[in-house]
């Protein structure tokens, strides 16, 4: 991560989804899981780091009996390409067979991490499986796998903020940028 300021606040190019479109677009999906859900043993799971804002957020917008869990699954680097690469880091310590589970992801991209997680996650068996997103690339799909649940749609850009990276830097923006790539 580079310190310095000015170079910081530089990159980042424009706002693409406000502050208050998140919140107003969570609070309609937490009511939605919350009604979906109600009565049943409910697991959210969340890949970390990026998408623990989001999980932070969707977690205070659902009002039914609900447990957490993370997991650490890499495939990105200092760069903005995908490197292809994914391996699980850390788990969950869950019986999976007693929840209905609920990945929670920050941008489905290549699709490749998602669909390695989404596959381990499976064959542990679950009463049943469901993929939320807050934001999804489909230009940039390279495997088969959609959300359930995707929140915005957005263009192939590179965007921070919201829990988002790059290079480690921006996750504590509380809205989505645009990332300015050029020099
Ligand atoms: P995928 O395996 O290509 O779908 O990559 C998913 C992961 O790549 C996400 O969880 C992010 O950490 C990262 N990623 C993909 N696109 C972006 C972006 O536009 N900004 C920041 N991180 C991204
Ligand atoms: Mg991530």
């Amino acid at each position: 991560m580079n310190f310095d300021v000015a170079e910081y606040k530089g990159k980042i190019k424009r706002v693409v989804l406000s502050e208050e479109e998140i919140q107003r677009k969570i609070a309609e999906v937490g009511k939605q899981i919350s009604e979906e859900y109600e009565g049943q043993p409910l697991l959210l799971v969340s890949i970390l780091n990026g998408a623990f804002v989001f999980m932070a957020d969707l977690f205070r917008a659902i009002d039914i009996p609900c447990e957490i869990a993370f997991m650490v699954a890499k495939s990105y680097y200092a760069s903005t390409e995908s490197s292809g690469e994914v391996t699980i880091k850390l788990d969950v310590n869950q019986d999976l067979s007693k929840y209905h589970v609920i990945v929670v992801e920050d941008i489905i991209d290549t699709g490749r991490t998602l669909s390695l997680v989404a596959k381990n996650l499976k064959e542990r068996d679950p009463l049943s499986f469901k993929i939320v997103t807050l934001l999804d690339k489909p230009e940039r799909r390279v495997v088969d796998l959609n959300a359930d649940i995707s929140l915005f749609t957005i263009p192939d850009l590179f965007v921070i903020g919201y829990g988002l990276d790059y290079d480690e830097a921006y996750r504590n923006l509380p809205y989505i940028a645009e990332y300015d790539q050029g020099n």
